[in-house]
């Protein structure tokens, strides 16, 4: 399974969302899952913001781009290709100010393309590209959001990625959300953190349950 494995957190060595992700790509290695990740950290490797030479170029259709154009969007179309040759996407990120890290944004606004990651169907559709890959977001937050705290209606990040992926073609992506963190005391802390690695374990398993097995792929290299 070629994994494109995104992290997003400014945090490095203490930060949850990036253990919580190397956890979940762990599991389905101890599933059995034969693994290549293709590793972005987006936060050292911050996409560019979307700049008037992006804006124009982007939209301009493809066979009519000057060579500056297509200069301009190179980064981005690398970005698309990694996305689009990816079975699976593992996305970890923690809530700032109740959305998607900037960097995070960055990123999709470089991987938001006419022509590569959707395109306009003859009868004036868009259909979004990312419709067969699995993907997974794997947030930490510091507040409870879960229904009933609250804070449930300040959640804007669920929404604000549903959308972006949505658009994208990705129907119906996994959401595995750890809070309370930060803002909360050490037992709630651990307890968010097992529930999430709990659900990663699961969601791991329904993965490696539609795989080929490693063993299966060496038995297979051998014929
Ligand atoms: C700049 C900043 C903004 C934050 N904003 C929120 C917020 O709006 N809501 C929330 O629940 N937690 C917020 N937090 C807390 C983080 O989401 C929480 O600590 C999370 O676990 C961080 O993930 P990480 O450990 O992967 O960095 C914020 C943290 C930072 C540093």
């Amino acid at each position: 399974m070629k994994v494109m494995h995104v992290d997003a957190s400014a945090k490095r060595a203490r930060s949850n969302s990036r253990a919580l992700s190397r956890y979940f790509l762990e599991r389905l290695r101890s599933e059995g899952v034969d693994l290549e990740v293709d590793y972005l950290d987006v936060s050292v490797d911050t996409p560019p913001h979307v700049t008037e030479a992006f804006a124009i170029a982007t939209y301009t259709p493809a066979s009519e781009r000057t060579p500056a154009m297509k200069a301009t969007l190179t980064s981005s179309d690398a970005l698309c290709k990694r996305l689009l040759e990816a079975d699976a996407l593992v996305f970890a990120m923690p809530m700032y100010n109740w959305s998607v890290p900037s960097a995070f944004k960055a990123f999709i606004d470089n991987i938001t393309r006419t022509g590569l990651t959707y395109v306009f169907t003859d009868d004036g559709g868009i259909e979004g590209q990312l419709g067969t890959q699995k993907v997974i977001f794997i947030t930490s937050r510091g507040a409870d959001l879960r229904p009933g705290s609250p804070f449930a209606s300040m959640d804007a990040l669920t929404p604000a990625l549903k959308a972006a992926f949505g658009f994208l073609g990705v129907a119906d992506p996994t959401f595995v959300d750890a809070q309370p963190l930060q803002f909360s005391n050490q037992e709630a802390r651990e307890e968010a953190l097992e529930r999430a690695r709990d659900e990663l374990a699961a969601v791991a398993s329904r993965w490696a349950q539609a795989e080929p097995s490693s063993q299966q792929n060496e038995a297979a290299a051998a014929l």
